[in-house]
């Protein structure tokens, strides 16, 4: 057989070459009996000496992984084997390494990859209307500046890309930030994932919305806090359900997710009074927020804050892609220098690529137009379900006003969260994707409804599908 061999530099080459014989024999890919290339072949083909090559093989013959034959080659010995089984016994049992008991009870995301024919899950965009050629013509022209890119970069992100974050905050949410207290991520989740590991000493208590989004929720508990669910009612959060002793709130105030409902202003500002009482941070996950439907847009808390105690999130997730994993925090001026160094331990910056193309097209115009098309293209749908929901299911759902977003959520009026359960089921049997609300619960009891995504389904496809789902409700 040809045995592959890779040399990496030019130190420890006898190391290299018996390691890689070695996990060749370990996993099967050398057996008993199969003959080594001669050592002045391999020699040649990686342009070492013939010593090195001598030296690893007479290390495999003297540990017994190897026999040599006078005239006839090196060979793979029969005890050999014994290696492979040994390899095989640690991946069928696993090895005597275990994680620790969170991981037991963490989830992987559901299968959000696999097509649907009629696909109404939440969270996704329309990525068949990302503007392709653009960002390929961006790509191309950063490819070809040199840039830095052969060295690290700062921590906080691309300056330009900060910069025009800021921008784009001000004129879109109001937002007022200074590009320094701007700090570029992987999504939402790793700004989310940042502030937490600034504010949070395990042990300590973090209150998030029930039903609410799970991933920051297990990334909580993966750093060992202790997670407490707050009921969310028709005005948001309820603030007087707060509990005492917490360090941080987590909260989607411009559209509540999953339920789809903005934080009243009472609330907002409720909210703010209430964590400077007791002296919290406020996460806030604006994740969604630029397309609305209304006239009157929600001011986010960041904009209410006079006491810098919001962390504000945003993702490009929805408005580009959530392949791309770009997303930003933007901190309290007190906050800033901590998240650098946080977003610096956790993986030194996000890719500068990425965020020199992104800093383009928001500078160049194209963000601000895709979002004012793409706002069209999801008014429209939101529209439309709005409508069908109305007229197809007033006898078995309660949907929650919501004009913000790619999502809408409905309450079921008398079926259980277990009969929820199986008419989803049979949805995705019949290629309907849609989300329960109840998988959204954290400490409360679970809530009967869905939630309907009109981000990833085409527009003229909603009719159809809701009819399809309309029937596993009946089935
Ligand atoms: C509440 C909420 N926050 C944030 C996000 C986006 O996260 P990310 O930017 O990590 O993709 C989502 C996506 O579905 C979400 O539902």
């Amino acid at each position: 057989m040809e045995l592959f061999v890779r040399l990496i530099g030019r130190k420890n080459l006898s190391e290299g070459i018996y390691r890689q014989v070695r996990r060749a024999i370990a996993d099967g890919r050398l057996r008993p009996g199969d003959r080594l290339p001669p050592s002045r072949e391999l020699a040649r083909s990686l342009e070492v000496s013939r010593m090195t090559v001598t030296v690893a093989y007479d290390r495999l013959l003297g540990e017994g992984f190897v026999t040599s034959r006078t005239g006839a080659g090196t060979f793979i010995s029969e005890q050999s084997a014994s290696l492979r089984d040994s390899h095989r016994r640690i991946r069928a049992s696993g090895g005597k390494l275990e994680p620790r008991s969170i991981w037991s009870s963490t989830p992987l995301p559901n299968a959000l990859d696999v097509p649907m024919e009629f696909d109404f899950r939440t969270g996704l965009p329309d990525a068949s209307l990302f503007p392709h050629r653009a960002w390929r013509r961006l790509v191309a022209s950063e490819l070809r500046s040199e840039g830095g890119a052969g060295r690290y970069q700062h921590p906080a992100g691309h300056r330009a890309l900060r910069e025009a974050i800021a921008r784009h905050v001000a004129i879109a949410r109001g937002v007022d930030a200074s590009p320094d207290d701007v700090t570029i991520t992987c999504g939402a989740q790793q700004a989310i994932d940042v502030a937490a590991r600034v504010m949070l000493n395990p042990g300590d208590c973090v209150a998030v919305e029930d039903p609410g989004y799970q991933p920051p929720r297990r990334l909580f508990e993966s750093i060992g806090a202790k997670v407490l669910g707050v009921p969310v009612d028709a005005d948001g959060l309820v603030v007087d359900a707060l509990p005492r002793g917490i360090r941080l709130i987590y909260v989607t105030p411009s559209h509540q997710y999953p339920l789809g409902v903005p934080m009243t202003l009472p609330r907002r500002i409720a909210l703010l009074a209430w964590a400077e009482r007791n002296n919290v941070a406020v996460i806030e996950d604006d994740y969604d927020s630029e397309f609305r439907f209304s006239q009157r847009p929600i001011e986010p808390l960041q904009i209410l804050d006079t006491a810098g105690r919001v962390i504000y999130v945003g993702s490009f997730s929805k408005t580009l892609l959530p392949t791309l994993r770009l997303g930003f925090l933007i901190s309290p001026p007190a906050l800033s220098e901590a998240v650098h160094r946080a977003k610096y331990v956790t993986d030194w910056h996000t890719s500068m690529l990425a965020q020199a193309v992104l800093a383009r097209f928001i500078d160049e115009g194209g963000f601000a137009h895709h979002i004012l098309r793409m706002s069209r293209v999801y008014r429209m749908r939101h529209d439309l379900i709005m409508e069908s929901l109305g007229r197809l299911f007033s006898d078995h759902l309660e949907v929650i006003p919501s004009t913000t977003g790619l999502h809408v959520a409905a309450f079921a009026k008398n079926a259980s969260v277990e009969r929820i359960h199986e008419v989803i089921r049979k949805a995705a049997d019949v290629g309907v994707g849609v989300h329960g609300l109840a998988m959204c619960a954290i400490t409360n009891p679970p809530r009967s409804g869905i939630a309907i995504g009109y981000g990833a389904i085409p527009t003229g496809q909603i009719n159809d599908g809701l009819r399809r789902l309309r029937r596993c409700f009946d089935a």
